[in-house]
Order: C-alpha cells, then sequence, then structure tokens
C-alpha cells in the first residue's frame, strides 16, 4: 500500500518535472515563430557553456556552433533569462537603430532602482538623464577637448609611464597599461593625481573588476565581500572629492567632476548620489576595454615585426617633417594626428579582432520581427558585434591580423560590419579618445622605445570577455 502511494508520488513528480522541462525547452509563444536553439537546462539555461573559457581569440565556440547550426539568429537561455543572439549585419544596424523605439538599454531597470525611477516617469526621465551623461563625457573626452587640450596631456602622460617601465626588468602588460590608461582617465574625471596618491587606485578597481566574476555571497573572507568593501572606499573618495570641490569651487572646469558639482546646483536630477556612481560607472567603462586593447596590441605587434616597421616609418616620417622650429615638440599637432592613414588601420585592425565583449546587451519592448521570426516583448537580445568583425564572408581570413586589408574594404561595408564602438544613439562617448590614446601610445612607443617579449601571450581566449590567460610579460628598452 505504502510502497504503491510512493510510486504514484514519484510517478507525478516525475510527470510534472518532464511538464516542467518541455515548457521551459518550448517557451509559449502565440504570436510568430520564436527563432530556433536551445534552452537549455531548467533556471541555469547555457550559462555554463558561455562561461567556458575558450583559447583562441576567434570567436566564443558558444556563439560559433550556434551560428553553424542554426544561421544567423538564435534563442538561447542564460541564468533564467530568454535571450535572442543576432548575429547578423543588417539585423544589428536596424537594432542600433531601434533604441529607445523597440529596443533599450538592458540594464535600465536596475538603473532604474538605484534612481528611484518607475513606471511614468521612466522612458522620460531616462532620455534627459542620457542626454546629460553623454554630453558631459562628450565634453571632457570628445574631438574639442583632444584637439584643445588632450594631445599633449595623454602625450606626456604616455611619455612617462613608458621611461618608467624602461627601469624594471620586465613589466606584465596588462596591469601596467591598465594602470597607465586608468591614471589618465581619472585624472580628466576627477582630478585624480596618481603620484601624490598614496593608494593605487587602479588596483582597487581592477581587484573589483575579478571580484564581480565571484560568487556573489557577503561574508567576511569571499571575494564578493572584498568587493563591496573596496567600492564602499572607492564611493567615499568620490564623496570626498566632491565635498571639497563644493566648498572651493572653481571658476574654470578643470575636470569632469567640476562641472557636475557646479551642475549639482540647477539640475534637480544631478544630486550627489547620482554623481557618485555615474563618475563611478565612467571610471570602470573607460579603462579596462581601452587597456585590454592596447595589451592586445602589443600581442599582435610582437607577433609581426613588418607591422611595427612600417608603423616606425610612419611615424618617423612625421618627425622629420617637422621644421626647425617645432623640432622636438613634445606632442603631436591636430594636423599631425590626423595624416597617419597606416596607424588608423592598425587600430582599426586591433578593434576588430580584439571583441572586448562578445556583443551588446539590449531588451525587446515590444515584439520585434527579424528574419521571418519574432523576437518577444520583454526577452533579453544580444547584438554579437564580435561575429560581425570575424565574419569570413566580410573579412578574408578573418583570424589574420593584417591591418592592409582596411585599404580595399568599402566604406559602406565597414559602417555595417565593424561596430567595435556599439552603433546609434548609444555609440561609445570615448571612441575619439581612445583612438587618440591608442595613436599617441603607438607614436611614442615607436619613436622612442623598443621592446622584447619576456614571456606569456600564448593563453589569449575569451571567456566570453577578452582574456590573457597568464598575461604577457615584456622588458621596454630605450631606442638608442
Ligand atoms: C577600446 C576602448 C573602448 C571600447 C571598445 C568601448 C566600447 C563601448 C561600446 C560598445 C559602447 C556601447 C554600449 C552599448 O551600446 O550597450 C560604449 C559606451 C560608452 N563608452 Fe565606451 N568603449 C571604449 C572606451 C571608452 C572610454 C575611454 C570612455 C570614456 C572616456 C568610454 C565611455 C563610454 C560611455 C560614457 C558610453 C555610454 C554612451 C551612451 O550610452 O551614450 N568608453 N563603449
Ligand atoms: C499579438 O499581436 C497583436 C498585434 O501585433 C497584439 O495586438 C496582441 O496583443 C498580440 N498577442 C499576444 C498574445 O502577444
Ligand atoms: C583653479 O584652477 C586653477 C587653474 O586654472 C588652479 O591653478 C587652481 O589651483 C584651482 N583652484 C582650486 C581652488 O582648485
Ligand atoms: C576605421 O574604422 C572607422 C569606423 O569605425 C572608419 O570610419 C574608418 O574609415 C576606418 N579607417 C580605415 C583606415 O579603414
Amino acid at each position: 500500500m505504502v510502497s504503491s502511494l510512493l510510486l504514484c508520488v514519484v510517478a507525478l513528480i516525475t510527470i510534472l518535472v518532464t511538464i516542467w522541462i518541455r515548457k521551459w525547452r518550448n517557451p509559449k509563444f502565440a504570436n510568430g515563430t520564436l527563432p530556433p536553439g536551445s534552452m537549455g537546462l531548467p533556471l541555469i539555461g547555457e550559462t555554463l557553456e558561455l562561461l567556458f573559457p575558450s583559447h583562441s581569440l576567434d570567436l566564443h565556440p558558444f556563439i560559433k556552433k550556434r551560428i553553424q547550426k542554426y544561421g544567423p539568429v538564435f534563442k538561447t537561455n542564460f541564468a533564467g533569462r530568454p535571450v535572442v543572439i543576432t548575429t547578423d549585419s543588417e539585423i544589428n544596424h536596424h537594432l542600433f537603430l531601434q533604441e529607445g523605439r523597440s529596443v533599450e538599454m538592458w540594464y535600465l531597470d536596475t538603473f532604474a532602482k538605484l534612481f528611484n525611477m518607475d513606471g511614468e516617469s521612466k522612458p522620460t526621465g531616462f532620455g534627459a538623464v542620457h542626454r546629460y551623461v553623454r554630453s558631459i563625457v562628450l565634453n571632457h573626452f570628445g574631438t574639442e577637448s583632444l584637439k584643445n587640450k588632450l594631445l599633449p596631456e595623454i602625450y606626456t602622460f604616455v611619455d612617462l609611464t613608458l621611461q618608467k617601465w624602461t627601469n624594471q626588468d620586465s613589466i606584465s602588460v596588462k596591469e601596467s597599461v591598465a594602470s597607465m590608461v586608468f591614471d589618465c582617465t581619472a585624472k580628466q574625471m576627477i582630478g585624480y593625481d596618481s603620484t601624490k596618491s598614496n593608494e593605487k587606485l587602479s588596483e582597487k578597481f581592477t581587484s573589483i573588476l575579478q571580484g564581480l566574476m565571484s560568487f556573489p555571497i557577503n561574508i567576511p573572507g569571499t571575494a564578493f565581500h572584498r568587493v563591496l568593501q573596496e567600492s564602499k572606499k572607492i564611493t567615499n573618495m568620490i564623496r570626498e572629492k566632491i565635498n571639497e570641490k563644493q566648498k572651493i569651487p572653481n571658476k574654470t572646469d578643470q575636470d569632469l567632476l567640476d562641472q557636475a558639482v557646479r551642475e549639482m546646483r540647477t539640475e534637480a536630477f544631478v544630486t550627489e548620489d547620482f554623481v557618485v556612481h555615474f563618475i563611478f560607472g565612467a571610471l570602470f567603462a573607460s579603462f579596462e576595454s581601452i587597456s585590454s586593447t592596447i595589451t592586445l596590441a602589443f600581442k599582435l605587434l610582437s607577433d609581426h615585426p613588418r607591422v611595427v616597421e612600417e608603423l616606425r616609418a610612419e611615424h618617423e616620417a612625421i618627425l622629420s617633417k617637422r621644421d626647425k622650429s617645432e623640432e622636438g615638440s613634445s606632442s603631436l599637432s591636430w594636423d599631425e594626428y590626423k595624416s597617419m592613414p597606416f596607424t588608423l588601420q592598425v587600430i582599426n585592425e586591433t578593434l576588430r579582432l580584439a571583441n572586448v565583449s562578445p556583443g551588446l546587451l539590449r531588451r525587446a519592448m515590444k515584439d520585434i520581427q527579424v528574419n521571418g521570426y519574432t523576437i518577444p516583448a520583454g526577452w533579453t537580445i544580444m547584438v554579437a558585434t564580435s561575429a560581425q568583425q570575424l565574419n569570413p564572408k566580410t573579412y578574408d581570413d578573418p583570424m589574420a591580423f593584417n591591418p592592409w586589408r582596411w585599404k580595399d574594404l568599402d566604406s559602406s561595408v565597414i559602417s555595417k560590419n565593424f561596430m567595435p564602438f556599439g552603433g546609434g544613439m548609444r555609440q561609445c562617448a570615448g571612441a575619439d579618445f581612445t583612438r587618440a590614446f591608442m595613436t599617441i601610445f603607438f607614436h611614442v612607443l615607436v619613436t622612442k622605445y623598443s621592446w622584447v617579449k619576456v614571456k606569456g601571450g600564448n593563453k589569449i581566449g575569451r571567456t566570453p570577455f577578452l582574456d590573457f590567460g597568464d598575461g604577457i610579460n615584456i622588458k621596454v628598452l630605450n631606442k638608442e
């Protein structure tokens, strides 16, 4: 009697679980056809496969395999969220232009909670906040600022850093570049002076980044606990800076924070909390991708001496074109900066291969039709720009580091198949700064220094973010 009851219960549970799994795998959707693809295991979806590290610069196997199996648009599930991944250039181009209409930034919900913007006020509130953030960043990192102020500052910064590197037996490229870039952008954002600070802020940010990938349990001793503590220290530091600036305001804005503090008095949503969170986020946005990209450049250049030769020739030609009055000038002029075709090709080719992130996340605000499939409202969309930039149909032998290929690429092809900085209204506000920083870095590097690889650089892969495994170590030397 008892055993047959038990059997019934087991059978019932089995049936329920089977129904649950089937439902999970075949999400109900009345309006149109869902893209092909598997939703993976209940609750975790296909998350584990996405996080499984690859050991090559090639497209992450998660995406590559699914394109082969399902085509350019497919569905999957990360951590319980239904996701559609799109790898097609026409669709992705279109999605970028739909920002605010049928797709929106994926993390908007979290953001809305942070700033207590709910329901009604969200769309209008967010338009204004986004415009504000974008314009303040562009004001300090955009073309005008580069032209009038930043080129010589970056130059001095890079030269001093490289000079310091020559005094060391070997430097670990990723950490050293990250701290160089961080110190430079933090100076523009909050007036941070790394030489006068006894705590290295860049190291705190790097350890936060590593800790964010850890398991989120907040007990003393765990990596996550440390992240929360370090984040608190940084936000406190930003608060202190804000208070200092409020006490002794400067007539002219020296850095981005000066402007934000001034606007706290006039713009209702620019509160102290808002500024703290925004600066914290902006510091993150501005150093990780650019330092990963420059680190990859070191690896690629080390493997391709012919590219280094041509870079050196281009930059030495610029120096020799200067007349007597400009000789020994310790910067690049705007005109010189604008006359480096090969350097631009090297930068594009590095950005094409880097794909620091596999793609950008959006959320469907309503049902979206693509290629005869429907992406249901509420689903997450990953615009997989990495797949476009490594597509053999657009880029011959896509894994080859070949800066010369850019001579033959048509501008209409580039605009739809090369999106390292995203597209549409949300396109990276630091794109011009990044290009200028890389250019000046290459310029100083090839005209004044040389380097040899000491070790590492053979374990580059994707986790799914660009990752350098055991790192790369180099020795930097003065040129003569
Ligand atoms: C190699 C370097 C960089 C890469 C590959 C990169 C990439 C991107 C991408 C793809 C986006 C769009 C995100 C989305 O649409 O979901 C973005 C946005 C943004 N980036 Fe960058 N970025 C880089 C460097 C920088 C730097 C140096 C700064 C700051 C000085 C910066 C500031 C921003 C800001 C403020 C946004 C938001 C723009 C908006 O929402 O209107 N980025 N970045
Ligand atoms: C199906 O689509 C129509 C219009 O496209 C819409 O009015 C309706 O609410 C949708 N139904 C569901 C179940 O989403
Ligand atoms: C204001 O800016 C000037 C540079 O224009 C600087 O020399 C001065 O120290 C700043 N004053 C304060 C109070 O920060
Ligand atoms: C590099 O890429 C940009 C698009 O981000 C494009 O406008 C530019 O023409 C490219 N440069 C070269 C040299 O191909």
